[in-house]
């Protein structure tokens, strides 16, 4: 199938980087099905997409009629056989969980029609894998969009094992349309993305770990620095601390390497439920409505 035949998108996921997708095709002028197991996470997709496109619109590089005709273009759907049955590309943005991912394409396998490509936006789950559990590991790859989706340019695709030199040639075309700058991977753990963004932020945590500096000077020597955005300990909040750790687990496992051993310092973290953003605590405190960087208590006094 070539780029130009896919106009049918479902994504199959409605959360941070589910809805981030969802946005992109619709504003790029595809037909987008929108899947979640819950109507309200739906609901809370629809509005967090509306508002999303709001910034463009108050820049002005969007209109509001623009906006209107995106909106439109996306159906929500809690059952999958519907939302996946006019789909000639489905996107699993699903969480990090490798049991849940083979389960999803399992079923995508059975209900998606035949020439349908199924994608995963996985940050370091094996697509070979993946693909493994269909019967179309050749239309299986990774289409891996970094957060937040419609600002950051990239798409990381991974080939799989068996996915076909087709696959791949529609799925980069395909990035291109949406505006993206792809760039291809092989299936290796962490593929490229996080292989190499992971052991940074695990070295900034084992560094405060250490007491080797605090939590903004660690940030602020990548950010001026380094010329960085985010610092990589602000850029873990950000992720989410139990999907970092669970990155650096497969890096750790797939590769073999003492190296990508995660910081005990995460590990804790996660398990005491400090997991960034979107538990409202991290390295940082966070109050909804505030830009303000405020370094997390358990941080702010030395304690070294
Ligand atoms: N949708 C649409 N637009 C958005 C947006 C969203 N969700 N979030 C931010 N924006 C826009 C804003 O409207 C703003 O636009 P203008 O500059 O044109 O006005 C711009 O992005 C910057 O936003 P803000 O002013 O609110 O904030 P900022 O300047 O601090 O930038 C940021 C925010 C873009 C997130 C920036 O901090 C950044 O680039 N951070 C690093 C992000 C990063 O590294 N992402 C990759 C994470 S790793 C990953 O995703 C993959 C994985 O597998 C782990």
């Amino acid at each position: 199938m070539t780029q130009s035949a896919i106009t049918n998108v479902t994504v199959i996921g409605s959360g941070t980087m589910g809805n981030g997708i969802c946005h992109v095709f619709a504003q790029s002028g595809f037909t987008v099905s929108m899947m979640d197991i819950k109507q309200d996470a739906l609901d809370r997709a629809m509005a967090t997409i509306a508002k999303n496109m709001d910034r463009q619109v108050t820049k002005g590089t969007m209109t509001e009629d623009a906006k209107a005709a995106a909106l439109g273009r996306i159906s929500t759907h809690t059952d999958m056989a519907e939302a996946v049955k006019n789909a000639q590309l489905v996107v699993e943005a699903a969480t990090e969980n490798v049991d849940l991912k083979l389960n999803i394409f399992r079923q995508l396998d059975e209900l998606a029609p035949a020439g349908c490509i199924l994608a995963s936006n996985t940050s370091s789950i094996s697509i070979t894998k993946i693909g493994s559990v269909t019967k179309r590991a050749d239309k299986v790859i990774g289409m891996h969009f970094m957060n937040p989706v419609p600002v950051m340019k990239l798409v990381e695709v991974i080939n799989g094992y068996a996915t076909s030199a087709d696959v791949t040639s529609t799925i980069y075309k395909l990035s291109e349309q949406l505006g993206k700058v792809p760039c291809v991977a092989n299936d290796y753990p962490g593929f490229i993305a996080n292989r190499l963004l992971l052991p940074m932020i695990n070295e900034a945590i084992i560094s405060l770990q250490e007491g080797v500096a605090g939590v903004t000077e660690i940030d602020t020597i990548m950010k001026l620095g380094m010329a960085h955005p985010m610092g990589p300990l602000q850029l873990a909040d950000f992720i989410g601390l139990d999907v970092c750790l669970s990155i650096l687990n497969v890096l750790h496992n797939g590769i073999g390497n003492p190296k990508y051993a995660p910081a005990t310092l995460l590990v804790n973290m996660v398990q005491a439920g400090y997991l960034g953003v979107k538990s409202g605590e991290g390295f940082y405190k966070y109050t909804p409505g505030s830009k303000e960087l405020v370094v997390s208590s358990m941080f702010s006094v030395k304690k070294w």
